[in-house]
């Protein structure tokens, strides 16, 4: 088969098996961001062309979010695709764009069912038209939930999401609706598209990376970071309670020195 292509049989439709049931951690962080890498490598290592590892990946969310319930992780931010994604080929890129199509289609009614909320962060100006109706739909059908607060960053980049805060900062400041002698580091994160989330505490990326690759850059100033080797779609439930287990061991001083 060729790199290029996806054949239909490869398409990852069985969503995970039986619910696994964590029990709740005493300091558990309250946000965790996830940057989920490692698609392209997992298929290659099977043979694959790289979308059948993004579908593989995309079967792992939801194994997640029933953890975060089960665990106390009231915030959960998955890095689906980069303001810097565009840069590969038309075919990968196509075929993200539909399996986000189908993944929000299928799961809508699971994530709502669960009581979950899910938001979109990033840029939707260049997602196609069909996509942002069903971002807009999961959204409305969901802003009602009180559950886990599931954002999915798409067409996401910190410096970029910076840029346009600070756009629409300046101009409030030309309105006259904002007092440039005022801004301050309260002033800005009004303007993110995180606005009405908590900084995350926990960020985990997976398959051995050690970057951040534009991710939430001012959010995470002071979160934890996580580094597993573990490829995305081999990433588990358990992995991640592990990781939640830890960081509820850490000491997080924020610049001052704890007695
Ligand atoms: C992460 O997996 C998913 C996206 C960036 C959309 P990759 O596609 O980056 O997988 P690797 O890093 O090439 O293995
Ligand atoms: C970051 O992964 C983006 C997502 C997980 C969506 P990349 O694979 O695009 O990052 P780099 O290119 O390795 O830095
Ligand atoms: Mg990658």
């Amino acid at each position: 088969m060729s790199e290029a292509r996806i054949a239909p049989e490869d398409i990852v439709d069985d969503l995970p098996g039986p619910k696994k049931d964590f029990a709740p951690i005493e300091g558990a962080p309250r946000h965790v961001a996830i940057i989920m890498d490692g698609n392209g490598r997992w298929a290659q290592a099977r043979g694959r062309p790289r979308l059948f590892g993004h579908h593989a990946g995309a079967k792992r969310v939801r194994e997640i979010v029933e953890a975060c319930e089960d665990l106390g992780v009231k915030y959960l931010t998955i890095f689906a695709f980069s303001t810097e994604n565009w840069k590969r080929t038309q075919v990968e890129v196509a075929g993200l764009m539909s399996l986000f199509r189908r993944y929000i289609a299928k799961e809508t009614r699971e994530l709502d069912e669960r009581d979950a909320r899910v938001r979109f962060i990033g840029d939707r100006v260049k997602l196609d038209r069909k996509l942002i109706a069903l971002m807009d739909t999961l959204e409305a059908e969901t802003s009602g939930n009180d559950g886990v607060q599931l954002t999915v960053a798409l067409n996401y980049g910190g410096r970029d999401e910076v840029a346009r805060a600070t756009k629409r900062l300046a101009q409030d400041v030309a309105d006259g609706k904002l007092d440039p002698a005022k801004v301050d580091e309260e002033t800005l994160p009004k303007y993110l598209d995180t606005h009405v989330l908590p900084d995350p505490d926990l960020v985990i990326r997976t398959s051995g990376e050690a970057r951040i690759s534009n991710f939430l850059l001012w959010q995470s100033a002071y979160a934890e970071y996580e580094f597993v080797d573990t490829l995305w779609p081999d990433f588990s439930a358990e992995e991640f309670a592990r990781l939640c287990e830890s960081y509820a061991r850490r000491d997080r001083r924020f610049g001052a020195v704890i007695s």
